[in-house]
């Protein structure tokens, strides 16, 4: 079973998607909010039964309800508000985390956890410590979230087919994401074969600030985090083996320990079957570091 814990529209948009890649049999949304996860779950049933797709689909306000579960997802708490950053979430979100790891800890023990609730690095540290998992069991949905809005803008920009196009963005899920031009291609061509430097450049900041974008002019993002979420879930149970920036905690991997930040990983049927370490040129390489340095500042005033 998939267990969603947060049925707000990020959850239930990743219910959705998973469920329309027959990702499990069994799908569970849960929520504190009376009524919210039943009335999710029937609605993407309702959409299911005329696809005629036997995924089951529950809502429920019990989280023993999660026993079992392979995977779990933590989208759980606030989201932000149009001005606001991923880590002003930090103070009203740490406590909500620790909660919901808490009855992870107590019904689904031997689960593997995605993190997505914001800000998303601090809050996959926080899972981590929180729950005693071993690391590659703990992997944040962050960077693939990035990189569909890197690898959007490259589709624009070239005019080339979305599928031809790769794109990689590491680090901070926040200010300081690393967007790598040159670890993106068109087909594995260079980028710099089809744009300039400016343009890339260009590239790089839009991918950095289009989700505040968004939140201003619908209010949340929703379907690119969704479809983030099942993809990640979709390389676990189907043991793709792709190689996806997760959230995960390091421990020298980059020059760095005791952080959780995202970073390219061979994500399988075990999760976190390796991470990637990219020879990073001197300014990504400083551009990486101050992601971790905010996050480590983050994570140090939780006390954890
Ligand atoms: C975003 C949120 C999920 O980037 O952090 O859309």
């Amino acid at each position: 079973m998939i267990t969603i814990i947060g049925s707000g529209k990020v959850g239930g948009d990743a219910a959705l998607f998973s469920a329309l890649k027959h990702l499990d049999d069994q799908i569970l949304l849960l929520d504190v909010v009376d009524g919210l996860p039943q009335g999710e779950a029937m609605d993407i049933n309702h959409m299911l039964s005329e696809q005629g797709i036997d995924v089951q689909v529950t809502g429920s306000n019990n989280f023993a309800d999660m026993k079992g579960s392979k995977i779990v997802v933590v989208v759980a708490g606030s989201g932000r508000k149009p001005g606001m950053t991923r880590m002003d979430l930090l103070k009203i979100n740490a406590n909500v985390v620790k909660s919901v790891v808490e009855n992870i800890k107590k019904y689904a023990n031997e689960s593997m956890i995605i993190p997505v609730t914001n800000p998303l690095d601090p809050m996959a540290y926080v899972t981590y410590k929180s729950s005693g998992f071993e690391k590659n069991r703990v992997f944040g949905m962050g960077g693939m979230l990035d990189l569909s809005r890197f690898r959007q803008f490259i589709h624009e920009a070239t005019g080339h087919s979305r599928d031809s196009i790769r794109a990689l963005v590491i680090g901070e899920h926040g200010e300081n994401m690393l967007p790598l031009p040159r670890f993106s291609s068109v087909s594995g061509i260079p980028l710099s074969s089809f744009l300039s430097k400016e343009k890339l450049d260009e590239i790089v900041q839009n991918t950095k600030q289009v989700a505040a974008k968004v939140i201003e002019l619908k209010g949340a993002t929703v379907h690119a985090p969704g479809n983030a979420i099942s993809a990640i879930i979709e390389s676990v149970v189907r043991d793709r083996k792709q190689v996806i920036p997760v959230a995960t905690y390091l421990d020298g991997e980059y020059g760095h320990s005791d952080v959780t930040i995202g970073v390219p990983a061979i994500i399988g049927k075990k999760g976190v079957e390796k991470i990637i370490e990219l020879d990073l040129n001197d300014e990504e390489k400083q551009a990486f570091d101050l992601g971790v340095k905010n996050v480590k500042e983050a994570i140090s005033g939780m006390g954890i």
